[in-house]
């Protein structure tokens, strides 16, 4: 009789959540159909054309979720294209975007070079640009318009110094797992992490190696830096997938995680907060993904031709285990 109630709620839940995904991707499908000659069906409605470089991590995946609601809610008609890891299908993506004449573009690009062309395309059709989270490096700094993220150079230097107060003046050896290869999040967070520790040379960074920003990459490169220095005092992870990955290899070792080493990370996501939690991570660095209302804010000013900020960061906190841990809550369960 009990099975037969969990059977029915569990089948209701599961027809919900396959209904409300079926309605996103009609939405979004329905969305790129209309923009294939160029006219939209309304033109009140202001059109945002947005690339999102993957799915690499949790955190990902919450920003995408933010940029979707955040759509709907402000009555924003949205393109989303999910690139897949590629910087040729972001570059492909803002093309269509530009040939469907949207108002505004937003992209997060994967990597820092490589967008002077395609974004000359969109300054000489008039679409403003708006990064998301990454940032560009360029010698034209008109090519976007505004840039919505957080304070990445800062996260790196509050998780430095979590580690001054955590080992002082003690000789400390760090494992730094770094997230991809030019990135914005890997460059200024271990641009960040060097800052804070510069007046301290008792410690070293011994060896830094890219995971990707990936769970299974992060445990890899783990493995490798603790073959290598089995010594080290710290992991220090880019992000919270990669964290998850080098717990798991720290216990594959026989050590654990947070005691025998201690683990930083960057993110906030639920599973790090519980690890957090469960003292098998040392402190993690937020930052938010929700950028999805700040996104829509911008590029409704945009669109109209209002003011707006053009740099717009979410706060970031740090959780340690410094803190009254069982307060803490990520963001995935705001
Ligand atoms: O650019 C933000 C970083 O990218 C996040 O820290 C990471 O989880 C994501 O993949």
């Amino acid at each position: 009789m009990k099975n037969k109630k969990y059977f029915v709620l569990f089948s209701i839940a599961l027809l919900l959540v396959v209904i409300s995904l079926s309605m996103i991707l009609s939405n979004q499908i329905c969305l790129e159909e209309k923009t294939q000659s160029g006219e939209f069906e309304d033109s009140n409605v202001i059109v945002l054309g947005f690339s999102q470089m993957g799915d690499e991590s949790s955190w990902r995946t919450t920003h995408t979720k933010s940029v979707i609601q955040a759509a709907q809610q402000s009555g924003i008609q949205l393109i989303f294209k999910n690139a897949q890891q590629k910087q040729e299908n972001q570059i492909n993506a803002i093309r269509s975007f530009i040939a469907s004449k949207v108002d505004v573009i937003a992209f997060t690009p994967i990597v820092e070079d490589g967008w002077d062309d395609v974004l000359l395309e969109a300054k000489q059709a008039n679409i403003p640009v708006i990064l998301s989270d990454r940032r560009i490096e360029t010698k034209i700094p008109s090519l976007y318009a505004a840039f919505v993220g957080t304070d990445i150079e800062l996260e790196g230097r509050l998780a430095g110094e979590f580690l001054i107060r955590k080992y002082g003046k003690k000789p400390t050896k760090i494992i730094e797992i770094a997230g991809t290869e030019s990135s914005t999040s890997a460059k200024q967070r271990a641009k960040g992490i060097r800052q804070a520790i510069a007046g301290y040379p008792n410690f070293e960074i011994v060896f830094s190696k890219s995971g990707d920003f990936l769970r299974s990459k992060g445990a890899e490169v783990t493995r490798e830096g603790i073959q290598l220095y089995p010594d080290a005092d710290v992991i220090l992870c880019h992000n919270d997938s990669m964290a998850l990955g080098a717990v798991e290899a720290i216990e594959e070792k026989g050590l654990n995680p947070g005691k025998d080493i201690c683990v930083v990370s960057f993110d906030g996501e639920k599973d790090a907060i519980q690890a957090l939690k469960e003292g098998k991570l040392n402190c993690v660095v937020e930052c938010s993904p929700l950028l999805g209302e700040a996104i829509m804010e911008c590029a409704s000013a945009l669109a109209t031709s209002e003011p707006y900020r053009p740099i717009v960061y979410q706060p970031t906190r740090v959780f340690s285990e410094y803190d009254n841990i069982s307060e803490i809550q990520s963001w995935e369960d705001e």
